[in-house]
């Protein structure tokens, strides 16, 4: 399974393609548009996110509410194209009055863009470098998720750091530990503790007040992955090569961590790894698996049937509405960077995007593993798998 996206940040519609989808599973809009609330939501988000509601249209590969086997198209309006329609335009010529932006944004896209395309109008990249992509990336993920949920699998996150807060040592400790749904979107910030999502709206208001941004860092988990998912044996097939490549994608993703991450560069062998025991594993059976999940249930580029745990961190949003300086394209003069209506810290919403990136790269391994055409051939496959495990 693949994904592609096209549109702008201010254009009509982004869209999304999702490829190789196997025939035969139960799909429906609603479940991809509550991801869609779930990535437009969280504090310190900017006016854009009250402008849309986001929902997607389904406009091919699925009969009667069941996948085809066929290309997914999906697609999401942009309400704020209205305002957007002279400036944004796809055909014709630019109106006499169009407004450049000529002082690109340190920490974004804009100069790199504007060099490399030789553009002088930055909006000419930041439309398409602007994360508004990442809407589309979520409904693609929903696909995957739906096809995944008929293995057992799910996937959640959670909020762990927003600038200087962060959830207490003892809750980190516990990263494998998957927190209940409630208790990460009823946070405002989608983080499971309450004093630190008090402590986390403050250093938001704190840093509106300032004109600053904030990043922060959030937990992927995977459940219900059973052992052997990816491969040992091809770079290109490893879970977490995969995995690490698909998350950093995320515009303004700096780093990837698995279960104790950088961490267990600091810890003995005995501290890190852990003990294969005899045990009950999340599907009931007996079977071997492991005393403890500091490895984010993958070794050896497979998972290990322990939760995938995957953190991830996000830098600060560059728009600020205190900019640094810049360089202005046309007079080479310094002046301050231009401003966007612009997120003060979009770590929640970016917590989601991850999840939709995981769904897709472990759509993929399985339907690698257990095959493309169909579910229900996907299924026998599973099933007979899941009987030749240690039984
Ligand atoms: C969900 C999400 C929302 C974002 N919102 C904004 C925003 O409102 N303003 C902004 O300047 N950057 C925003 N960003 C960050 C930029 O997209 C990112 O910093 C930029 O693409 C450059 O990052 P890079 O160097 O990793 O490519 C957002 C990122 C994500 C994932």
């Amino acid at each position: 399974m693949q994904y592609t996206t096209a549109g702008e940040s201010h254009g009509a519609k982004l869209v999304t393609i999702v490829t190789d989808v196997p025939a035969g599973f139960a799909l429906a809009s609603e479940r991809i548009n509550s991801d869609l609330a779930r990535r437009q939501s969280g504090y310190g988000r900017g006016g854009r996110m009250s402008i849309e509601t986001d929902k997607a249209q389904i406009l091919s590969g699925l009969r009667f509410g069941r996948t085809l086997g066929t290309p997914i198209a999906l697609e999401i309006a942009n309400k704020d194209w209205q305002n957007w329609q002279e400036r944004m335009a796809t055909e014709g010529v630019a109106p006499a009055n169009l407004k450049i932006e000529t002082a690109p944004r340190p920490g974004h896209a804009d100069l790199a863009g504007a060099q490399k395309l030789g553009r002088n109008d930055c909006r000419d990249i930041l439309e398409r470098a602007s994360a508004r992509e990442t809407a589309a990336r979520v409904a693609a993920g929903a696909v995957a998720r739906a096809y995944l949920a008929n293995f057992g699998v799910e996937i959640s996150s959670y909020v762990t750091r927003i600038g200087k807060v962060a959830l207490p040592p003892e809750l980190i400790a516990r990263k494998q530990a998957v927190f209940s749904t409630e208790k990460i979107e009823n946070s405002a910030v989608r983080c499971p503790d309450a004093k630190t999502t008090d402590a986390i709206i403050l250093a938001i208001d704190d840093a509106r007040t300032k004109g600053e941004s904030l990043g922060g860092c959030f937990n992927v988990v995977a459940t219900g992955v059973v052992p052997g998912i990816g491969h040992f044996a091809q770079a290109s097939k490893r879970l977490d090569s995969q995995m690490a490549a698909a998350i950093v994608s995320i515009p303004a993703i700096k780093g990837v961590e698995f279960g104790l991450g950088f961490a267990s560069g600091s810890l003995f062998g005995s501290e890190v790894h852990d003990a294969i025991v005899i045990g009950e594993a999340g599907d009931g059976r007996i079977q071997p698996i492991r005393a403890t999940n500091n490895a984010g249930g993958i070794e050896g580029g497979m998972s290990n049937g322990e939760s995938i745990v995957i953190s991830a961190v996000m830098k600060p949003i560059p728009t600020l509405t205190s900019p640094l300086r810049t360089v202005d394209l046309l007079t080479h003069q310094s002046r301050e960077a231009s401003k966007e209506r612009s997120d003060i810290v979009a770590v929640p919403a970016c917590a989601i995007v991850a999840e939709a990136e995981c769904a897709m790269v472990l759509a993929n391994a399985y339907i690698d593993k257990f095959g493309a055409d169909t579910l229900a051939d996907a299924l026998v496959a599973f099933n007979n798998y899941i009987d030749r495990l240690i039984k």
